[in-house]
């Protein structure tokens, strides 16, 4: 046998964990701590080297509400199953008595409504967003403080052994799912930290004096949530996150992703509808400021982006004033200070329009062609879909 010393690179990642981290990091801003966390637990499971016996991962995500909770599960199932809605979904706070676990477990035969029950926490629900690829199944309990005893224990059995007894006495076998629980818990004490120098903080995510604030919030966050949980339920977590408040970079960020997320609303009501828009930046710091509250997050900016912009383009749909193959520009009124919606172009080609965003439309939707002058509009709408 060959005597060798070859150093080996434990850091490096396997190229389909690198492509999650990449295409994670363009969905998601200022959470990096998250991903990492979701991208480490996918290399583990996906080269056989989770622990067995218990699900892929249980993540605790604390934090203030529009941090990107919630979004970064779907965001992961998106990226690994095609789709942010195949995920099952427990909003611990409809569960709080203990006769409604019946909801999620089914009652045990012979009780009334046995048959007519359809557990939410079945192996159909867990496995039912399986692709040919991807065998993982996601399953997020959105606010876990507002739990009842019953359903603590028997998330305490799924945490610790993966599985679930149903009332039926059928098993629920967890192994294949990541377990995501969320709770707003310690955003109080986050935003106490951070009030008298808000701007600054949330400003510079991430660098010198801002980061030995945030590693003092994250603290403090997790010692709310030590204090409030029972230490059964601390040690069965892989990991607590604490996601940061967002900032005005961050939120000029996020307002680019959903501006493309509106423009695939647009493309998803087919062909004939399709039609392309673009912001100019008067219009998208109109935008950043309507839709900047340090309380609500991202949340606060994307309820602007619907009634400044989108409500006025379903009118403008409705009116026929915009129709299929029209390129929009989006501007600010300065007289008015509001938006205004320009037609710059009309008649464009659907494959015009899919290679000036950089997505796809369904397969149908390519079949209806038009003449494009492409060239004429490629040079603003470089700046949206970049
Ligand atoms: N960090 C982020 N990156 C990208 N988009 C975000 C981010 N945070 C929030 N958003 C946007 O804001 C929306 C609301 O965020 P989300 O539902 O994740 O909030 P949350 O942290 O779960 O809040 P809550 O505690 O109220 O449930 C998301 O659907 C997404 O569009
Ligand atoms: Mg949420």
């Amino acid at each position: 046998m060959a005597c060798m010393h070859i150093r080996l690179n434990p850091a490096r990642m396997g190229s389909e964990t690198e492509v999650l981290e990449q295409s994670l990091r363009k969905l998601i801003v200022g959470q990096d701590e998250a991903i990492q966390a979701i991208v480490r637990v996918y290399q583990m499971h996906s080269t056989g080297m989770s622990l067995p016996g218990r699900p892929i991962a249980n993540f605790l995500f604390l934090g203030p509400t529009g941090s990107g909770k919630t979004r970064i599960v779907e965001a992961t199932a998106e990226c690994l199953l095609g789709n942010s809605r195949a995920l099952v979904k427990i909003d611990c706070g409809e569960f709080q008595h203990s006769h409604e676990i019946a909801k999620l477990i089914g009652s045990p035969p012979g009780y009334m409504g046995h048959h007519n029950t359809n557990p939410l926490l079945s192996q159909e629900a867990l496995d039912q967003h399986f692709t040919c690829k991807t065998k993982i199944s996601f399953v997020l309990f959105d606010e876990i403080e507002k739990a009842s005893d019953a359903l603590w224990n028997l998330l305490l059995g799924i945490l610790d052994k993966g599985t679930l007894t149903l009332g039926d006495n059928r098993k629920v076998d967890f192994s294949r799912a990541m377990i995501f629980m969320t709770s707003n818990l310690g955003a109080a004490e986050m935003s106490a930290l951070l009030s008298p120098r808000f701007g600054f903080a949330v400003q510079t995510q991430g660098s010198g004096e801002t980061g030995r604030l945030e590693n003092k919030i994250g603290r403090s966050v997790q010692e709310a949530a030590r204090r409030k949980f029972a230490p059964e339920f601390i040690n069965r977590l892989d990991k607590i996150v604490t996601f940061k408040p967002l900032g005005t970079n961050q939120l000029r960020q996020i307002l680019d992703i959903e501006l493309k997320r509106v423009q695939k609303r647009i493309f998803s009501g087919g062909p004939r509808r399709s039609f392309i828009f673009t912001a100019t930046n008067r219009a998208k710091e109109l935008l950043l400021r309507e839709g900047t509250d340090a309380k609500y997050g991202a949340r606060h900016l994307k309820r602007a982006i619907e009634r400044l912009l989108v409500q006025p383009m379903s009118n403008l749909i409705a009116t026929e004033q915009v129709r299929g193959g029209d390129c929009i520009r989006i501007d600010l009124d300065r007289s008015v200070d509001r938006l205004n919606f320009i037609r710059e172009e009309e008649g464009l080609a659907v494959s015009a329009m899919t290679e000036l965003v950089g997505f796809a439309l369904p397969a149908a939707a390519m079949a209806t062609s038009t003449s494009a002058p492409l060239e004429t509009i490629r040079t603003w709408t470089s700046t949206l879909f970049k």
